[in-house]
């Protein structure tokens, strides 16, 4: 089996192919990676001299470059994007090209060769759930709340829209909030980590009430896999991490974790468009295809904190030379 990977060098789809290797040693997999600020090649450095690996730098929104090696491999597995909802609300270009073009690009040249294509997705495109609704599941209406998610819901309608015209041999899946090693400092709990690290407190938007389910990144690579091997064409299949704690909740865990008192917790501004709660019933996938996350959050969180303490030399460079701190400063004011 031959594979292209979009966004390989990212957070999931770095460890989707560290599981590909690990779980299917003879499979090739080609990572077609534009390098944007949340692309390294860091993230792919234990696989880079494999001979089964091969690194192609461009965009999935270059139609002659998407067009080429579409046609060299068996299966299109989508994991390039945007994906950070800050970003989104400071400038959707970016969102709309990658996530919408560029999905367009992959879903036109897998159906002209005929190619198996699965899409990446988040639960963030189904809203947001009250304390006592319940979970989202592949039936949930979408209902996007902020520039990032209206980009991944109009990629899904994209994936879905060709499955029915075209006859694209696709899948999607939708997952909750991943977390893990190589995850960028710009999202909670690698910020939460690096910041202590830096001695610097962890920052919170709002009261912190907002409830996240969490996975760990391995754990919906392995569910990926397994519905590229055996779910159903035209299907959709939700992942979750049984893992559902308030912001607060996993912020206090977190420095537990490592080993802090409470007192390294600050509350800003909430963003706008915050969504209250997340939460996947990921019956379908856990019955048809027999996956259910691995790891418990105080297990994945142990192995993520003790992955950030000793790769100090992967996360300084990207906080110094990103201008993270700098743009962070613009958006929520003078943190630290
Ligand atoms: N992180 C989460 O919690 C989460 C949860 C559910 C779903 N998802 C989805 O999983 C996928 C991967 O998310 P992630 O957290 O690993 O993202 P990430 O931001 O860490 O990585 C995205 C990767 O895509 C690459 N990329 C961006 N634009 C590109 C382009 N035009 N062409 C080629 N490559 C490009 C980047 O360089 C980067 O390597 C996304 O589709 C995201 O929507 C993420």
């Amino acid at each position: 089996m031959k594979i292209l990977v979009t966004g390989g060098c990212g957070f999931i789809g770095s460890h989707f192919i560290r599981i590909i290797f690990e779980h299917r040693p003879d499979w090739e997999v080609i990572n077609l990676d534009a390098l944007t600020y949340a692309g390294n090649l860091a993230n792919t450095l234990d696989i880079q001299t494999h001979p089964r690996y091969r690194f192609v730098y461009g965009s999935i929104t270059d139609k002659k470059l998407v067009d080429q090696l579409v046609s060299e491999v068996d299966a299109v597995m989508n994991f390039a994007a945007e994906t950070h909802v800050d970003r989104s609300i400071v400038d959707n270009e970016p969102f709309i090209l990658t996530n919408i073009l560029g999905v367009q690009r992959l879903v036109d040249a897998s159906v002209k060769y005929g190619k198996r294509f699965h899409h990446v997705s988040t639960d963030e495109v189904f809203g947001h759930l009250g304390p006592n609704d319940p979970k989202f599941n592949e039936r949930t209406p979408y209902e996007p709340r902020n520039p990032y998610s209206a980009t991944k819901a109009a990629s899904d309608h994209i994936v879905r829209a060709a499955m029915y015209t075209h006859s694209l041999q696709g899948t999607i899946s939708n997952c909750t909030n991943n977390y893990g090693s190589h995850l960028y400092p710009e999202k909670l709990l690698s910020i939460g980590i690096t910041n202590i690290l830096e001695g610097m407190p962890i920052m919170i938007h709002g009261d912190g009430s907002q409830i996240r389910d969490w996975i760990h990144a391995k754990d919906h690579a392995l569910g990926i896999l397994a519905v590229l091997e055996k779910g159903r064409i035209g299907e959709t299949y939700m992942m979750g991490g049984d893992s559902e704690y308030s912001i607060v909740e996993t912020s206090r865990k977190l420095l537990s974790a490592m080993g802090m008192r409470e007192n390294m917790l600050t509350f800003i501004s909430d963003r706008p468009g915050q969504d209250r709660r997340y939460a996947i019933d990921y019956s379908k996938i856990r019955d048809e295809l027999g996956w259910e996350p691995t790891l418990t959050f105080d297990q994945g969180l142990e192995e993520m904190v003790n992955w950030y303490r000793n790769n100090i030399q992967w996360w300084k460079p990207i906080r110094e030379s990103s201008g993270y701190r700098r743009w962070f400063k613009s958006q929520f004011g003078d943190f630290i």
